[in-house]
């Protein structure tokens, strides 16, 4: 039958040719992009196709899954829910789920954010901070703190104000003159140091960029955001804690907000529950989305002090949060959000994210030995591999320099470079004809998989990474 039209006799023309007829795929050249994979089912670390292949999801279906796709407690809660409440507006109304979600993470978070804001996506979370914060000093009679600071490698999401504190890239350039201009100071991406110092021993000096930027805004700035402990998007660069508590330690010193966009960090994906735990540190406002929801539904969450909220109470209601989406709060995504915070308990999930931290740490490091790669980093359930042209100089592949995009250019552009540039996609290939699901970011290969995946899961994609970089350095 072809279930496009359920009555027909013209046979099934496939997924695949039906969502190229009508179907606009994110971050996708839809002239030249391969087909996608038609995915079926799920269970566990699992994806399946139409044609019956089973696939390692080996980044957590864009970061999002933790327990396991299609986990039976969580469809419950779904279906639970479901039965009762699927939806109603948050303004002027609310709901158990939202309620007991909101007590839930309070009881959990870093001390001190007390209030929850909901929102649908990790990018409305972070453009909810962001206007909280250019609002707060607005009703704290301080309007000429409009300033944001970010670090360069930041990715805080797509849409416009997210855009304009993440670091430009191809991704922002079209947008370019949408954007607000953003203060930025050097990350600690250690294994391209932009002092040029190692880790081993330096004294954290990059924060002194970050010191200067705020000392230079003197009174201006409004706030600084951070993705704590582990930049994505940006390269899946992992950082010293102490980087994380220089940055709350500015904050404090020159009296401005604090952000941390733990969309990708939060629930566990960095061995604690929050990133900000790893420094011991409690930012203003946090940004939670991803896995809040362990994968399941679109749930933004951005939570703050009362002394954030306090600015907004007021007689006058021009000093009220003008902001809101048809979605906020949806109860079947707090209902799953409640339910994948149960199992955190019942499943003993950060226990079992330390396993595979442990896993991952002595099953990538040999791959430090191989002539593309140029640094592993591994944080609780994520590892990285950043290949680069040659390991001897360090070369950048992408920019073809070294000491990262800002640093001295090595040789001429083109060769070695130019082949990596095109590295992601022929990787990704390799592995899904192993069965394993993986999206290299430009040169940098992760594996991230959900936190249910077994020892020997976990083995088997350790194996199929070395195998795949072993035959394309053989290649190369
Ligand atoms: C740190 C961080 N912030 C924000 C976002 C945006 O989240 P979303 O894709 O849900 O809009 C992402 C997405 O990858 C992210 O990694």
């Amino acid at each position: 039958m072809n279930p496009s039209d359920p009555g027909s006799r013209i046979p099934d023309p496939g997924l695949l040719a039906r969502d190229r007829a009508v179907v606009w795929h994110p971050y996708t050249q839809m002239q030249t992009a391969p087909p996608p994979l038609p995915i079926v089912r799920g269970k566990g670390v699992y994806l399946y196709t139409e044609d019956g292949r089973e696939i390692l999801d080996g980044i957590s279906s864009w970061w999002v899954n933790i327990h396991g796709h299609s986990h039976p407690a969580l469809n419950a809660a779904l279906a639970e829910q479901a039965a009762r409440l699927e939806h109603v507006m948050f303004a002027g109304c609310t709901h158990p789920p939202a309620v007991d979600l909101a007590e839930r993470l309070v009881a959990r978070l870093p001390p001190g954010l007390t209030r929850v804001f909901y929102s649908d996506n990790g990018s409305t979370a972070v453009e909810v901070a962001v206007k909280l914060a250019a609002q707060y000093w607005i009703n704290r009679g301080e309007p000429q703190r409009t300033a944001f600071v970010a670090l360069h490698h930041a990715y805080h999401g797509d849409t416009v104000g997210a855009m304009s504190v993440s670091e430009a890239s191809v991704f922002t350039r079209a947008f370019t003159p949408l954007l607000f201009s953003v203060a930025r100071a050097h990350a600690p991406y250690c294994y391209r140091c932009p002092l040029g110092l190692e880790r081993a021993t330096c004294g954290v000096e990059c924060l002194g960029d970050l010191e200067g930027t705020l000392a230079r805004l003197a009174g201006t700035a409004a706030a600084v955001l951070v993705e704590p402990m582990l930049q994505g998007a940006g390269g899946m660069i992992v950082w010293p804690a102490e980087f994380l508590a220089g940055v709350r330690r500015l904050c404090d010193r020159y009296g401005v907000l604090m952000i941390a966009d733990e969309v990708l960090t939060g629930f566990g994906r960095t061995g604690r529950m929050f990133a900000c735990e790893h420094a011991a540190v409690a930012p203003d406002i946090i940004c939670l989305s991803k896995a809040l929801t362990a994968g399941y539904l679109p749930l933004g969450a951005t939570c703050t002090t009362d002394a954030v909220y306090e600015a907004f109470l007021s007689d006058d209601r021009s000093r009220t949060f003008f902001h809101g989406h048809s979605f906020t709060a949806n109860p079947l995504a707090c209902a799953v959000a409640l339910a994948s915070l149960d199992l955190f308990e019942r499943e003993r999930t950060l226990a079992r994210v330390a396993r595979l931290e442990a896993q991952l740490r002595t099953g990538l490091a040999p791959l430090a030995g191989l002539p593309l790669v140029g640094d592993v980093r591994v944080i609780g359930g994520v590892g990285a591999i950043e290949l680069v042209a040659d390991s001897t100089v360090g070369t950048d592949p992408l920019t073809n320099r070294r000491g990262g995009p800002s640093g001295p250019p090595v040789g001429a552009s083109g060769g070695a470079a130019r082949y990596l540039d095109e590295i992601g996609p022929r990787l990704a290939a390799a592995f899904l004809t192993r069965g394993l699901l993986l999206r290299p970011l430009g040169n940098v290969l992760y594996f991230m998989p959900p936190y249910v995946i077994t020892d020997e899961q976990a083995a088997w994609a350790i194996d199929q990474i070395g195998e795949v970089l072993e035959e394309v350095g053989a290649r190369s």
